[in-house]
């Protein structure tokens, strides 16, 4: 419990907004039993995906459950309460959230709720092209891109398509649009990329984005895979040290990536080890599924239904239902003992 009053956010005016983030907490933001509170909210709004992914969906996407996604007034209503307490940014994943015909309305939605200051997106490029305009217009304001290769035969195999090049356009596009902080996504893996680290690097000599090497990390449904292609980020962390980039302080809270810097370079790095220490203790973050499922770790054992609280009038219910759930959330994930929690495969949770 801490001491400072509750503001409500009508009462701050937009540049107050940027202080009451970064200094004032609110006694009832919502914050775990380990001093961790959740400013981030990754919300799916569809498991379906349209990628093969070899280390998600190597068989491409299965329906097995008909349930409707969270419709745009779930959505909605989600977003209002996280909102009021404590959540500042919040990112759209999938599956794949472009197959959402409705996704520029519902980048409005949360652009427009009060106390949201960041919409994200992460894609995973698909007609990137024909779509990043409206998503711009609609109050996008930051962009996250899965390229794990930048061999476009390379990329194939991995994805089950060969759209490298039509993403690479995309993200052009976006800096066209003034979109700042683009991110790339690129999992290491042994058997397709391990050897491109230095052309990585030469793309970011001169193209502003930040790539993300992401660790393989293992689901229930990808143990042998796992074990064929899992590579430490830290040998990558060591080389980079060693030609003179330079890791980055980040805020206790800033999230779980390692961040660094070059002079020669407009891009910078961030590196994703789930399998490091201490990964856990600046998780700011909580997920919600496509069916409306609370998952308060990403390898956790279960979700949390809370789409039966998200009903006109239901508000201080669905609130009082996340701060007791959050009181069951962890302070680290049980990977290092073979504990890869609920989730099959990321498309179920975005991530
Ligand atoms: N390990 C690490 N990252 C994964 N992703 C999907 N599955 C895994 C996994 N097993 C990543 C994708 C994308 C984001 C949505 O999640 O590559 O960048
Ligand atoms: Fe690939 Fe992402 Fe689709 Fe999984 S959800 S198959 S990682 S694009």
């Amino acid at each position: 419990m801490n001491s400072y009053t509750r503001i409500p956010l009508t009462e701050l005016g937009s540049g107050e907004l940027e202080s009451y983030d970064t200094q004032v907490i609110l006694n009832d933001d919502f914050q775990d039993t380990h001093g961790r509170r959740f400013s981030y909210l990754r919300l799916s709004i569809t498991d379906v995906c349209n990628f093969r992914c070899d280390y998600c969906l190597p068989d491409g996407y299965q329906c097995l459950d008909k349930t409707e996604p969270l419709s745009l007034e779930e959505i909605r209503q989600l977003a209002q309460t996280f909102a009021a307490h404590g959540t500042r940014k919040i990112r759209i994943t999938g599956g794949e959230p472009v197959l959402r015909k409705d996704l520029p309305d519902i980048i409005a939605a949360l652009k427009q709720t009060p106390g949201i200051e960041t919409v994200a997106l992460t894609t995973n490029g698909y007609k990137i092209n024909q779509h990043i305009d409206s998503w711009k217009a609609a109050g996008l304001d930051q962009l996250n891109v899965s390229i794990d290769s930048l061999d476009p035969k390379v990329f194939q195999t991995i994805t089950g398509h060969d759209r490298l090049q039509e993403i690479l356009t995309g993200i052009d596009r976006a800096f066209e649009l003034g979109f700042k902080d683009v991110k790339v996504n690129a999992v290491l893996l042994k058997s397709h990329n391990a050897n491109e680290l230095n052309s990585f690097l030469n793309w970011i000599k001169t193209t502003p984005v930040t790539l993300r090497f992401i660790e393989l990390m293992e689901t229930g449904q990808n143990p042998d895979y796992f074990a064929k292609n899992h590579l430490s980020g830290e040998q990558i962390k060591q080389q980079l040290l060693a030609n003179g980039w330079q890791q980055k302080i980040r805020n206790k809270d800033a999230g779980p990536a390692q961040e660094f810097d070059h002079p020669d370079y407009r891009g910078s790095i961030g590196l994703i080890m789930p399998y490091s220490k201490d990964f856990c203790s600046s998780c700011n973050r909580l997920r919600i599924t496509a069916l409306g499922k609370l998952h308060l770790c990403l390898f956790g054992e279960q979700g949390y239904d809370l789409r039966h609280l998200m009903a006109e009038g239901k508000q201080a219910e669905l609130e009082t239902a996340i701060q007791g759930l959050l009181r069951d959330k962890k302070a680290t994930h049980f990977l290092h003992d073979g504990q890869t929690g609920a989730i099959q495969h990321f498309a179920q949770i975005g991530g």
